[in-house]
Order: C-alpha cells, then structure tokens, then sequence
C-alpha cells in the first residue's frame, strides 16, 4: 500500500513527507519533481513570500543512484523564511512566544475553529498549519507519484479554467507544457488570460482576493482503477476527497459535474461502441473518464473550485481573542489570487491518487513486476 504523511509549519524550519510503498527500481528524475514544485510558486496573483522561497526538494532516503529501493523516502522542502523567524519558531524553550502574536481570527481561514478545538492563546500555532504552504510539500509528493505514473504512460496536467467571473474557452486537452505554463495564468485560453489578470489587479487595488476553477486531465489511465465494490475503493471519490483536501477548495465535479444534475440522461451518458483493435470506448465523455467509481478508459476530466482567499488587506470584521471586543482580521502576507498555484496542487493530489491505485491494481516489490504486470493486464482488456 502507497501511503504519504507530510509534517512542517509554515514559518518553521523545513516540510517534509515520508512516503511508503514505492516499489524498488523506479527511476526518478529530481530535476523534473523540482520543475514542478518550482512551478507551484508562480502564476499571477501570488504575494511576496513566494520571492523569498525558491522550493527544491531534497530527498533523505529510500532513493540510491536516482533510482527507489523500496524503502520509506524522506522529502525535505526547507523554508528560506525560517531565517527571519527561527527566533519566534523555535522548537526549544527560547521560542520568542509573545512576537507576531494572532489574536484577530481570518473568516474564511482555520484561526477560529482551530484556536478553540485546540485551546490556544496564539492563533499563529493554528495557520501556521493551516497555511497553504504545506502543499509544497505534497507537490513533491505528487511528483513523485508522476514519475511512476509517466513509465505506464499516464499524464496528468494541471491548467486554470476561470478567476472570478472571468472563463476560460478551449477544448479539454492536455496542452504542451511549455505553452501552458509560460503563461502566467497557466491557462490555454491566451485572450481570457488578459481579462484575468485585469480581474485580479482589480481585487488587488480593492484589498480583496479572487478565486477560480481549476482542471486536471489525466490521460493514458487504463480502465479498471478503483472499484465500485465497495465506498472507499471508487476512484471518484478517492480523487474528490484528495482535491477537497486542498485549502480554499469547496467544490469538486468529474466531466460534465453540476450540468449533469439539468439535463435528460440521453444527454449525458456516453454510448459505447466496439473498434476491432482498439476494444470498447465511448462516442463522448461526459462521464470524465469514470464510470461506477472505476476508470473507464477515457480521458480523466476533474474541476475544482477555488475560493477567494482569506486573508484580506482591507480585512474583514472579526473579533478580538483574548478581549472579545470587536476588531479587524489580522492581515499576514497573502496572495491576491492563487488558482494557478492550486492548478499544479491538483495535478499533484491526482498524480498521488492515481499512483496509489495503480500500484493496489498492479502490485510489484519492483517496477519491473509493476510493469509487467501492468501490461498483461492492458493485453488482455484490449482482448
Ligand atoms: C496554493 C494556495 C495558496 C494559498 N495562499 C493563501 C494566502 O496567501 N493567504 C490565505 O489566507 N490563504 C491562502 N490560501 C487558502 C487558505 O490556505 C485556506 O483558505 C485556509 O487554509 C482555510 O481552509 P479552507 O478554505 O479549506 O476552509 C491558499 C490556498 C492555496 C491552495
């Protein structure tokens, strides 16, 4: 089984992850993980600590001579911001607990409901985990799951489809990297890239943020991942529960989603047919690539929503902690607008679901054993 736990605050000292379960024999290329944990730092809307950091992950154990030993890896992403707050986050007793004190909880954030459940005085022992700067980390992770991934020949891309009001048009296609992240929406549709990147300004000018929609396609899933014969065995849901898992996600459809609920069923179901060589496949795919909570063959279509983010320059009203007398909420370093990064958390979250299934599908101690396994099985379906 492939399983991942990630630990490390956002101003501390590093986030790492260990994950267990890779079979041994993967050959993992560190400069391509490193582009795409670079990657989740860019795109339009981000604030200034992302000039600070500059992400590259380092792998501790379970890797000798770029290539998986089948024993537990170690991440390490350190933090270069640790340097301006290794006095007030220190593990040991000369911690500096009365500096940058968050007494003023965000809506919208973890301060509140974080600060009771777990009776703090200081709301900055709550968003210091809470911040989204832990999925660095799980974008290390993802990249991971990519790699083994890419040696059966599946690809997932992550891409931006709206901020705010403003939607992208095109087709739902994995797109050449180089065009898609040049730009600095990591979205396709080039003119409507324009009208985001005015959307955001305009928040920013505002002291506001904005949210959007992201997409992820995965292509070359064999059919056959997850199982409808039990809850937590479908693929749906594995792959929801692992984009829901993002912070500032709040909603998650598979190929046509929320329309489907409007429509007749001969509009949304995709007939099938039979190509001698090709086997069974679908004239549409509405579905999004699952049908039963099983991958069905077809391309994998998956959206998420993304709300705006918290914390605000012109901040909302809160109340104070210790005084309960109204205030304003605290106003730490944010980004305006973070789609594009959370575009290339999902593709993370979705390359780890689909590795995780794909190794329970395949097995293997070794990757060969994977592959060869993998390819039986591909032989045979297409039979
Ligand atoms: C890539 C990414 C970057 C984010 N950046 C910020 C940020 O700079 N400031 C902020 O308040 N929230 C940011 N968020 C959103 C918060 O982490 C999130 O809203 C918060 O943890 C509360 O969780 P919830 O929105 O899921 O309820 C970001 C989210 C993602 C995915």
């Amino acid at each position: 089984m492939l399983r991942v736990l990630t630990a490390g605050e956002s101003h501390g000292q590093a986030l790492t992850a260990i994950i267990e379960g890779l079979p041994a024999g993967l050959e993992l290329d560190l400069t391509r993980i490193n582009c795409l944990v670079r990657r989740r730092q860019g795109g339009y809307g981000r604030g200034t600590r992302m000039k600070i950091e500059k992400d590259r992950v380092e792998i501790l154990s379970g890797v000798r001579g770029s290539v998986t030993l089948g024993t537990p890896l170690t991440l390490v992403i350190y933090n270069r911001d640790w340097e301006n707050w290794q006095e007030i986050m220190a593990v040991g007793p000369e911690a500096k607990l009365t500096e940058r004190v968050v007494h003023s909880p965000r809506p919208g954030h973890a301060d509140l409901a974080g600060g009771l459940k777990y009776r703090q005085t200081d709301l900055r022992n709550i968003l210091e985990r809470a911040s989204a700067r832990e999925t660095a980390i799980r974008v290390a992770v993802g990249a991971i799951a990519a790699e083994l991934l890419a040696c059966l020949g599946i690809k997932v891309q992550g891409q931006v489809v709206a901020i705010g009001d403003v939607q992208a048009s095109g087709e739902v296609k994995i797109g050449e990297d180089k065009l898609l992240y040049g730009n600095p929406l990591y979205c396709v549709d080039q003119e409507a890239s324009l009208l985001m990147i005015k959307a955001i300004e305009e928040a920013k000018k505002r002291g506001d943020s904005l949210g959007g929609v992201v997409q992820v396609i995965a292509e070359g899933v064999p059919v056959g991942l997850g199982s409808h014969v039990q809850w937590d065995r479908r693929l749906d849901g594995r792959l929801a529960q692992a984009l829901m898992s993002i912070p500032a996600i709040k909603g998650v459809e598979i190929g046509k989603g929320f329309s489907t609920a409007s429509l007749f069923g001969s509009q949304v179901h995709d007939e099938i047919e039979y190509q001698e060589g090709q086997g069974f496949r679908h004239r549409t795919n509405h579905a999004g690539g699952i049908e039963g909570g099983i991958s069905n063959g077809e391309t994998l279509v998956l959206r998420a929503a993304m709300k705006p983010i918290p914390t605000l320059t012109q901040p909302l009203a809160s109340v104070d902690w210790h005084t309960k007398k109204p205030t304003v909420a605290a106003v730490e370093r944010a980004d305006v607008c973070a789609a594009p990064a959370a575009a290339i958390v999902a593709e993370a979250v979705v390359a780890w679901v689909l590795a995780v299934v794909v190794t329970e599908k395949f097995g293997g101690d070794h990757f060969e054993e994977t592959l060869l396994n993998y390819r039986n099985y591909v032989e045979q379906i297409k039979k």
